[in-house]
């Protein structure tokens, strides 16, 4: 049986201001959701019909103060998805990672993934059994290692998103919220410097079929197909948008 969707969709998007998040706010406003953006104070470049909440997601009160800002946005009306995309990657190898460098990463990442998501599922299972849909943000980092420009902390912390990711499908079910990460690979945001070094690029584009590498908007398709009933019977999966990186 097809769900009737009527109205207007809420979405709400975190990372808002830059990258794969504003891409995906900028898309989803085109296609006619309406978009609450989440990002730290300082973010630089939110789309501007889309509100920007301050938001930092390492820190717990200031997630419940950002969901209750959204709350008065909408009128106390529940988002229909969330597409989770503030993250933080930072080169390092795995001797020289402190147990600080650690920590910055991996609760960002990972924790932060955590306490947007409950967030957001709190109010869908208020929202009179609509449910919703959460989209988190993965990397190929979690599937293969990279001798280039490694990362333990980065690729420990998208493992745990994948793990997640498919506990918050199998617990939230019931609640009618599906939950799906997007794997990107080496995507051309301000997060990614390899296209700044000429050796090191050329290096990575031979490891990628496409022969390019992905733009932020590529993501953000696949991040809505995630957010939109258009995947309705989609959960706990991970999908790759790398390019066939992930296949080489
Ligand atoms: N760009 C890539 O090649 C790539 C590849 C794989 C996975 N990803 C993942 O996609 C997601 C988006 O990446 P991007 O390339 O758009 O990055 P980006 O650096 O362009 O944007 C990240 C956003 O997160 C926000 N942010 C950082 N710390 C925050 C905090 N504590 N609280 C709230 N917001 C915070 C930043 O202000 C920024 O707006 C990330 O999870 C990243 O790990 C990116």
């Amino acid at each position: 049986m097809n769900r009737v969707v009527s109205g207007p969709r809420r979405l709400v998007v975190t990372g808002a201001g830059s990258g794969i998040g504003r891409a995906t706010a900028a898309l989803a406003t085109a296609r006619g959701w309406t978009v609450a953006g989440l990002d730290l104070a300082e973010a630089e470049g939110p789309v501007p019909s889309v509100p920007l909440v301050p938001c930092d997601i390492t820190d717990e009160d200031s997630v419940r103060e950002a969901f209750r800002q959204v709350d008065s946005l909408w009128d106390g009306q529940a988002p229909h998805a969330l597409v989770h995309c503030a993250g933080v990657y930072r080169f390092k190898p795995a001797t020289l990672t402190s147990a600080a460098d650690w920590d910055a990463v991996v609760n960002l990442n990972a924790r932060g993934s955590l306490l947007v998501a409950a967030a957001a599922a709190e109010r869908m299972t208020a929202s009179s059994g609509e449910g919703g849909s959460v989209v988190l943000l993965s990397s190929i980092a979690a599937s293969r290692g990279d001798a280039g420009e490694p990362s333990a902390a980065y690729s420990a912390s998208k493992g745990a998103v994948e793990a997640l990711t498919r506990q918050l499908a199998v617990e939230w079910g019931p609640y009618k919220i599906r939950c799906n990460a997007v794997a990107p690979g080496v995507i051309d945001t301000p997060m990614t410097t390899v296209s700044h070094n000429p050796e090191a690029f050329e290096q990575v584009l031979r490891r990628i079929p496409a022969g390019r590498l992905g733009t932020a908007e590529e993501v953000a398709r696949v991040c809505l197909f995630l957010a939109s009933e258009e995947s309705a019977y989609v959960s706990g999966t991970v999908i790759a948008v790398d390019g066939g990186q992930g296949a080489s």
